[in-house]
């Protein structure tokens, strides 16, 4: 198994809020099978300058990466971001927000509404010959009121990525995108060892007990081929039909 969305690099946002708790949270990966994680600090635009950020990470990543223990755990590691949605990324450079040696970018969206000019920015990004990732797609609620808009953004070349802790909260629309096709990475999202800590092990496990190996078996190549940098091969999803007042 592999987690491509975590805070874990110690001291740089909300995630790991030292060295002691990103040891904890990598020993917590290890146990539940991790081979292999992308750090994804959060990155918002509108509030840190690109080398600001750049250095913070490089640092924080650094001072755990020389952590005694951390390079005998055999996990892979790459580094990457979550970025807050702006318009100002039709003007940024992306390269270095990718997931290390891939073309892939983690991209978060705002949870009140539908940001102005989301569309249009993802496709640009897309234009540039990057290929977004949407974090966490159950959170937004412009997506679960009406599934269609994030169908017609996979559609137009996003993966959307939904979180283990949702699925093992039961979720009722995390389960109708993994039904539709409409999800195509798991991660953990993990911040810490209380609330949000490391758990795909467990949501694997549920996943395979309702939809079956196969569904299982799916997201764990989609998540290699991102690792690695490689196209993620999707069957097209179904897209939701509103019956009754129901997404079906
Ligand atoms: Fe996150």
């Amino acid at each position: 198994m592999l987690d491509l969305h975590c805070h874990i690099l110690p001291g740089i946002d909300d995630g790991a809020k030292n060295l002691e708790v990103s040891l904890e949270l990598l020993a917590e990966e290890k146990k539940q099978g991790i081979q292999a994680i992308t750090f994804t600090p959060h990155f918002h635009p509108n509030r840190i300058e690109l080398d600001e950020f750049l250095a913070a990470r490089q640092h924080s990543y650094n001072k755990l990466m020389e952590a005694p223990g951390v390079s005998d755990l055999g996990i892979k590691f790459k580094i990457g971001a979550e970025i807050f949605f702006s318009t100002k990324l039709n003007e940024l450079d992306l390269d270095q927000l990718c997931y290390t040696d891939t073309n892939y970018v983690l991209i978060e969206l705002p949870t009140d509404e539908k940001p102005y000019g989301l569309t249009h920015t993802l496709i640009d990004i897309i234009n540039r010959g990057y290929q977004p990732i949407l974090a966490h797609v159950e959170r937004y609620p412009y997506f679960t009121s009406d599934p269609t808009r994030l169908y017609d953004l996979i559609e137009k070349g996003c993966i959307a990525q939904i979180n283990s802790g949702a699925i093992l909260e039961g979720n009722k629309i995390v389960m109708k995108y993994i039904k539709w096709g409409m999800a195509q990475l798991i991660s953990s999202d993990a911040h810490n060892m209380k609330k949000r800590k490391p758990n795909l092990k467990d949501a694997y496990a549920l996943v395979k007990r309702k939809f079956g190996e196969d569904y299982v078996d799916w997201f764990e190549k989609n998540a290699r081929d991102v690792f690695k940098g490689r196209y993620v091969d999707m069957p097209d999803p179904k897209r939701p039909k509103k019956i009754l007042g129901m997404w079906l």
